[in-house]
């Protein structure tokens, strides 16, 4: 990691740092946070900046906001900074815009020790348009720039580039988590212990092309499930009965898996329904899935042979549920998985997304070295894309 970090950040007693994080959290359909791991994620950086006599301005989007206030009143950051407040244990304070008079009047108050919230920089249409003014005036706001919002570093928008262009000259450095998912990263790209192995389930091929790409050229071993196997296992001209399928994307399936030359495994059973709404169908099918039924998830002897590969791996990295792990029943073959990470001695790092929600329900992120706080992000960073983001950020 070429990247300054906080540890640069010498000079910062009595100054006002802006943080681009990303709280870009879950929420339910009344906008309450589902799932906060986003937050606690940029905690330490935030911390660290206090404990360095800085007063903190953390901005961020969330959702994604149609400008329509009425619409868009749960994509509102008062919830997120009073989550915030409370897994610190101070009160953070929250203004209601991002840029402009409000937000430079609630600036001026702030004092050292004390983080202010911008509101969600989405609702400004200048954010996602990259515009330099809006850009201008959210660098006015600050004295040094930090980057801690892996999980949207993947993106071109104003606080993530403009802004740091327009705050060149000043301390422009990555945040604690950017560097531990870099580090990690990195270290996976570079020089994995082996056997290397991933998992890769969810619901289309298209959405992972490049990241398969990418993975074939480092892994000894893809164990597909989730939605997408049926695709790959039809293109292999097996039945798989009404399961979820991308249709128009069998020859690419096919390309894949010659590109794979064997080491792309598919599952070799599957728990099925006859509908989605005949739970009482439930049954394990090996081999063809008969005409009609629904493939929902890996079947018994995929979770064990999957799990004997990871037991046996030097380095695990997994994205995408290996079904619909949402509803109980058919939650059994992204469990075992879960179950057979948290158990191995591999490196073991999830992708964010659903993937770390799934881990996250079970109970077993604690047991698994790394989970990414990057969905689109990690999935790019893996594929090799360079982030815009980053190259904003002084070098060492
Ligand atoms: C994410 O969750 O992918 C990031 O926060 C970026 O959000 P976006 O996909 O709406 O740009
Ligand atoms: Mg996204």
């Amino acid at each position: 990691m070429n990247k300054r970090t906080i540890a640069h950040l010498n000079d910062i007693r009595g100054k006002k740092v802006l943080v681009r994080v990303d709280f870009n959290v879950c929420l339910d359909s009344e906008g309450s946070i589902t799932n906060d791991r986003r937050i606690r994620g940029a905690i330490p950086t935030i911390k660290a900046l206090l404990d360095k006599g800085a007063a903190v301005i953390a901005m961020s989007h969330l959702g994604r906001p149609k400008g329509d206030p009425a619409k868009d009143r749960p994509f509102r950051m008062d919830r997120v900074a009073s989550r915030l407040g409370e897994l610190m244990g101070i009160s953070v304070k929250k203004v209601d815009d991002s840029a402009g008079l409000i937000a430079q009047t609630a600036v001026a108050n702030l004092k050292p020790g004390e983080v202010l919230v911008l509101e969600n920089l989405r609702f400004h249409p200048g954010e996602q348009g990259a515009d330099s003014v809006f850009a201008s005036s959210i660098a006015s706001l600050g004295d040094a720039y930090v980057n801690d919002a892996f999980g949207t570093c993947h993106r071109k928008d104003a606080s993530m580039v403009a802004v740091p262009k327009a705050l060149a000259g000043k301390a422009r450095v990555v945040g604690l988590l950017v560097q531990k998912e870099l580090e990690i990263l990195d270290h996976l790209l570079s020089n994995p212990p082996r056997p290397f192995v991933s998992l890769l389930g969810g619901g289309k091929v298209s959405d992972k092309i490049g990241f398969i790409k990418a993975l074939l050229k480092r892994v000894d071993l893809v164990l597909v499930g989730g939605a997408m196997s049926y695709t790959f296992l039809k293109a292999q001209g097996k039945g798989i009965g009404a399961s979820r399928c991308e249709g128009d994307k069998l020859e690419l399936a096919r390309e894949l898996l010659n590109m794979g030359s064997g080491r792309i495994h598919l599952p070799i059973d599957h728990i099925v329904v006859d509908g989605l709404d005949k739970p009482e169908t439930i049954r394990v099918v090996e081999g063809d899935i008969p005409d009609g039924a629904i493939g929902v998830d890996i079947g018994p002897k995929t979770r064990e042979l999957y799990s004997s590969k990871i037991a046996t791996a030097g380095t695990v990295v997994w994205n995408g549920p290996m079904g619909k792990f949402e509803d109980e029943p058919f939650s059994h073959g992204t469990k075992a998985i879960a179950l057979a990470m948290a158990n191995s001695k591999a490196i073991t790092v999830v992708g964010g997304g659903e993937t770390a929600e799934a881990v996250e329900a079970f109970g077993l992120d604690e047991r698994i070295k790394h989970v990414s706080t990057g969905g689109g992000a990690f999935l790019e960073y893996v594929e090799g894309t360079p982030f815009a983001a980053l190259g904003e950020i002084d070098n060492i």
